[in-house]
């Protein structure tokens, strides 16, 4: 779509471009970790969104299409548990054709917690996905079941993640947050079982996302203590960023077994250049995963706007982004901003 909406002149109030487009499809997931949608929040009674409150896939669509006419080349599904979302294939089929101005095909990642992904790879890869990322805290079957509160086996998602590689899906990353006393005894573990499978391993700071998870500062495990516990066992070089504004910083293993990452958003914030924007899955938009407030966008999709009004709505909230979260974060108060739930928003 040519809409003469200037790409350039879409960068926020420090001067990023917006780059990627995070969707959120649900708000639901099958799974209650303990440290995102614990059990005494995310009860029986809690009331999530009603199907007619989700955008719709021609929304979802319509949306993201004018999103890369402003420069968005990177599309990543979330959630909840984006697979959870009924007919999710349709939206990325609808999703991989779209085109950036410059004619490429975009980048499009889902974010999943791996339990229907064995099931589901080949025809996700079939319907245009090009890599998925997979959630997983722990090798150890009882603590991975303690942690997603479900007793979903850690098995299964060990051999979705086998499947999605199968499918053409990776490389496949593997997002594990480590918490202090919970995990952080499984890092040589947890480096040593993916190391030489071509699939690639990160490590994430604990964040203080939401107002669920009762974070604390020492709950978090500093990436450099990551990054020293493995080096005593396997040579790592820092290997150079492939894009601007990449959350994670690359290591190789000297000896050519691989690659894995370490996410600093706690001791080595990467608001700088963060490219990012989020929809949640009642169409709202969040320019900060820490945003307090976010703008609906559903009512306008669901107005007479054209995608002209929208693209000038959409570039005109990115202008006026200032957000830096993660670089005020130690100067703040704790409670001092309502925040929204990362199940909500997406990761
Ligand atoms: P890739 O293109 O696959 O590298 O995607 P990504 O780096 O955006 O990774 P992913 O979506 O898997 O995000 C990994 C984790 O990084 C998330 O689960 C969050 O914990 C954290 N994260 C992602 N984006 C942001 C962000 O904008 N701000 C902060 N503070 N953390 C983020
Ligand atoms: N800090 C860091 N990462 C988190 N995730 C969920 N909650 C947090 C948090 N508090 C991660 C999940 C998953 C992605 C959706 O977000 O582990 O990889
Ligand atoms: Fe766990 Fe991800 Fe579901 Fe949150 S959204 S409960 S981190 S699987
Ligand atoms: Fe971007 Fe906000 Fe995360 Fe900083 S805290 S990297 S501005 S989403």
């Amino acid at each position: 779509m040519a809409l003469n909406v200037d790409p350039i002149r879409v960068a926020d109030a420090r001067g990023r471009a917006l780059r990627d487009l995070r969707i959120s499809v649900t708000d639901r997931c099958n799974f209650r970790c303990v440290y995102c949608m614990p059990k005494e929040v995310f009860g029986k009674d809690f009331q999530f969104r009603e199907r007619s409150e989700l955008l719709s896939f021609e929304e979802i669509e319509r949306l993201a299409s004018i999103a890369v006419s402003l420069g968005v080349s990177k599309l990543r599904l979330t959630g909840g548990e984006p697979l959870l979302r009924r007919g999710i294939e349709d939206l990325i089929s609808r999703l991989a054709a779209l085109r950036t101005p410059e004619g490429k095909p975009v980048d499009l990642a889902m974010t999943t917690n791996g339990s229907a992904l064995a099931i589901k790879a080949a025809a996700l890869k079939e319907a245009g996905l090009n890599r998925v990322t997979v959630s997983l805290d722990s090798l150890d079957n009882e603590r991975f079941q303690a942690i997603n509160d479900v007793k979903f086996p850690v098995d299964k998602v060990l051999a979705a993640i086998e499947a999605a590689a199968q499918a053409g899906l990776g490389p496949v990353k593997i997002n594990t947050v480590l918490k202090r006393g919970v995990n952080d005894d499984e890092i040589l573990d947890l480096a040593e079982h993916f190391r030489g499978t071509g699939h690639i391993l990160r490590f994430i700071e604990y964040m203080d996302v939401g107002a669920s998870n009762q974070w604390k500062l020492d709950e978090v495990v500093p990436s450099a203590e990551v990054i020293k516990r493995i080096s005593a066992r396997h040579r790592l070089e820092p290997a150079a960023p492939t894009q601007l504004g990449e959350t994670a910083k690359r290591w190789n293993y000297a000896d050519g077994s691989g690659e894995i990452g370490v996410i600093s958003s706690v001791t080595g914030a990467f608001c700088g250049d963060c490219t990012r924007a989020r929809v949640s899955a009642e169409g709202r938009l969040y320019t900060c995963l820490f945003a307090s407030e976010g703008t609906d966008l559903r009512a306008l999709l669901r107005s007479d706007a054209d995608d002209r009004d929208i693209a000038l709505a959409l570039g005109g909230l990115w202008n006026k982004r200032d957000d830096n979260y993660s670089e005020l974060r130690a100067a703040l108060e704790p409670g001092d901003r309502k925040r929204i739930e990362m199940s909500y928003i997406g990761g």
